[in-house]
């Protein structure tokens, strides 16, 4: 029997590309790029299932592009804000993400960026490399402190809470705010809920952990960002545009705010003119927050499983649109 015709749209972790090599007859797009769009939608006529990224643009064009008999949409990410979801679902094609193996990795990261934008790790490697240190400084390159701060959590879901609790090792003080979580699992882990006014003018630290929606779209803006203290630091590894970049760029060059370290940007990748990169307060990293050896391989074996259930007409296991199901 012929394997269902599948299109992968980058090289994946290998154990996820195994997998998905047992089961499908799969072409798998090689280069370093994502596929440009009108490549992509003549590469999906005829599949049953496709893998993506979150760098590829999933819309309704493209799912009536692959045909009636797609059976499966399966990213290799949690955040599925570049598929189109409701036209996934009202096509019944179920799209699966990865939650949950990202968590701890994500946190780690977030909490890796907080410490270096806080204490000026960066602008302290460049400045030796660039010859300029000549003696131990009483005033070269001080920080703010980690330990005993307020960090103030958006977004209080899985990695959100992860983040809380790297936080309480440190002795911080944990403020969060989200709508979809109690305050009693806040308790549990020693964050206060508050309103995010009350998080951004009182907290040292202020990370991002929400999905992007139209909701959260630019949450943080100029607005906000004046709220802040003048020695806070934002850390964003959710998503660029939960942030207005032009607002974040005044913030940082007229002191509202410290710093910023960001894993995500708007655009991605970020334009080599944006005026951020220009900025020694303004850490950027490549969207790497869930990029470790054991997470990537475990991201792309989860996309595999999606791919294989709903393949074969199998519930997936990690649904993004689990409405999709709802009449059956
Ligand atoms: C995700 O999974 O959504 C992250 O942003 C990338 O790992």
């Amino acid at each position: 029997m012929s394997k269902p015709k599948v299109f992968v749209t980058r090289i994946l972790p290998t154990k996820g590309l195994d997998l998905i090599s047992i089961f499908t007859d799969a072409e798998i797009w090689k280069e370093e790029l994502p596929p440009p769009y009108d490549i992509l939608l003549q590469k999906v006529r005829g599949i049953m299932g496709l893998v993506c990224l979150l760098s590829d643009r999933i819309d309704a064009e493209l799912m009536d592009q692959a045909g009636g008999q797609l059976r499966v949409i399966s990213q290799m990410a949690v955040g599925v804000d570049n598929i189109d979801i409701s036209a996934a679902t009202e096509r019944g094609i179920p799209v699966g993400n990865t939650p949950g193996v990202l968590t701890e990795t994500t946190a780690d990261f977030a909490f890796a960026l907080l410490m270096t934008a806080g204490r000026r790790i960066v602008e302290g490697e460049r400045f030796v490399k660039a010859g300029k240190w000549k003696t131990w400084g009483p005033t070269l390159l001080m920080g703010h402190d980690i330990h005993g701060a307020i960090l103030g959590i958006i977004g209080f879901g899985r990695i959100g809470q992860a983040v809380a609790r790297r936080a309480q090792s440190f002795g911080m003080r944990i403020l969060f705010n989200d709508d979809r979580v109690s305050k009693e699992v806040g308790e549990e882990l020693g964050a206060e809920k508050v309103v995010l006014e009350d998080l951004l003018s009182e907290s040292d630290f202020v990370s991002l952990h929400v999905p992007l929606t139209e909701e959260t779209k630019h949450l943080i803006g100029a607005r906000e960002l004046k709220m802040m203290k003048d020695s806070a630091v934002l850390i964003n590894t959710s998503r660029g545009p939960v942030v207005d970049s032009y607002a974040l760029y005044g913030a940082l060059t007229g002191g509202e705010i410290c710093g910023a370290a960001l894993d995500v940007t708007d655009p991605e990748p970020i334009s080599e003119k944006d005026p951020l990169l220009s900025l020694s307060n303004c850490l950027i990293v490549p969207h790497i927050a869930s990029s470790s050896v054991v997470t990537r391989s475990k991201m792309a074996i989860m996309a595999a499983e999606n791919l294989k259930a709903g393949l074969s007409g199998e519930r997936i296991p990690y649904c993004a649109n689990p409405e999709v199901y709802k009449d059956t």
